[in-house]
């Protein structure tokens, strides 16, 4: 059979502050800041960046909601962390990077025989830089970070599950990945050519108190998959629904790509995602991603309202390259929201120890 699915597109988890969000990603891990916009859903304005290789391409995007105002719980049936591909022999540089920029991180490790090292943005979400020596895509480079050390794109989300079962059979009978290794308590799923940004990963946490699924800062929310375009879209709803996942949403119009969202077995949020023509190019010129905020068409006359509800940010200053009513896809145009994105006085932090 064949699926429309051909590789991963995005991962998306909520951070706190947005400045430390935008350093971290532009700083410490050197991608390209492709855009800044906001989140399409709910009352409260938050921003939504995307963060990329050099060329924005599916496969790389990290996108993040900052979300002062509430704290997620980290856990099973959450995306665990985010991993990246670096090239052979990069992680030494990888390791004094982050000691010199104080990021919390675990030494070098190894899985499936890639030697990889797990490091934490400051809000408490888990990444990892991880060595692949087949890895030809071209990374962004910044002052601290040369082309051959930068970060590619996705090597694959870790997904904490805690019963590989369901959750194998969803990305292997809904998604058409294949299982290709069990490595202690990872099972390793790839799809296409596999390798790099074709790739997913159960991680098996049987006693793992599940995680929230609700925005919270400090928790991944979803993993995106690649598909070609709307028509996919609808073939991979048609799909599940022959499966029995009936969950599956309508297609979503997020203006640089279409999407469908279904809960999957495990927990863990999965969307796919077609690329919209024009893509992140379309509202502004490639070599410009990601120096303004960016509304949608049909939030634009309410610019000033939202830009006074969002926290100001300085983005880096080296940043500088079919209708949605055809297909019927679903666009969220009335909106009220009701208050800026503060940090509660009396919240308790729900965050899991940092520990070096
Ligand atoms: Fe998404």
């Amino acid at each position: 059979m064949e699926y429309p699915v051909t590789g991963l597109h995005h991962i998306t988890a909520c951070a706190s502050g947005a400045q430390e969000d935008l350093d971290f990603f532009t700083k410490v891990v050197g991608q390209r800041m492709i855009k800044q916009t906001i989140l399409f859903d709910g009352r409260y304005a938050h921003y939504h960046f995307y963060y990329a290789n050099g060329n924005a391409e599916p496969g790389t995007v990290m996108t993040t909601f900052p979300y002062k105002r509430l704290m997620g719980r980290t856990g099973s049936g959450q995306v665990q962390a985010t991993v990246y591909t670096v090239a052979k022999g990069a992680l030494p540089f990888w390791i004094d990077h982050f000691n010199r920029h104080r990021i919390v991180h675990r030494g070098m490790h190894e899985r499936f025989g890639q030697k990889f090292v797990q490091f934490n943005h400051p809000c408490g979400l888990q990444f990892e830089v991880i060595e692949d020596a087949a890895e030809r895509r071209v990374g962004w480079s910044t002052e601290e970070i040369a082309p051959a050390e930068s970060v590619r794109g996705f090597h694959g989300p870790l997904l904490s599950v805690r019963e590989i079962e369901e959750e194998e059979r969803f990305f292997m009978e809904a998604l058409g990945f294949r299982k290709t290794g069990v490595d202690g308590v990872y099972h390793r799923y790839e799809i296409g050519r596999g390798g790099a940004g074709k790739t997913i990963i159960l991680l098996h946490e049987p006693q793992r108190p599940a995680g929230s699924w609700t925005f919270g800062a400090g928790t991944h929310h979803h993993v995106a998959l690649s598909v070609a375009d709307d028509e996919a879209l609808a073939e991979q709803k048609g799909i599940y629904e022959e499966l029995g996942y009936t969950d599956c949403s309508e297609i979503k119009d997020r203006n640089y790509f279409h999407s469908i969202y279904v809960r999957s077995p495990g927990g863990v949020l999965v969307e796919c995602a077609a690329t919209a023509p024009g893509g992140f190019a379309k509202d502004e010129a490639f070599n410009q991603l990601g120096s303004h905020l960016l509304l949608p068409p049909w939030f634009e006359h309410r610019r000033e309202e939202i830009l006074a509800m969002l926290e100001p940010i300085k983005p880096p200053e080296f940043h500088a390259p079919v209708p949605v009513e055809a297909i019927g896809a679903s666009r969220r145009t009335e909106a009220t929201f009701v208050a800026v994105d503060r940090e509660p006085a009396d919240r308790e932090y729900v965050r899991e120890p940092v520990t070096r």
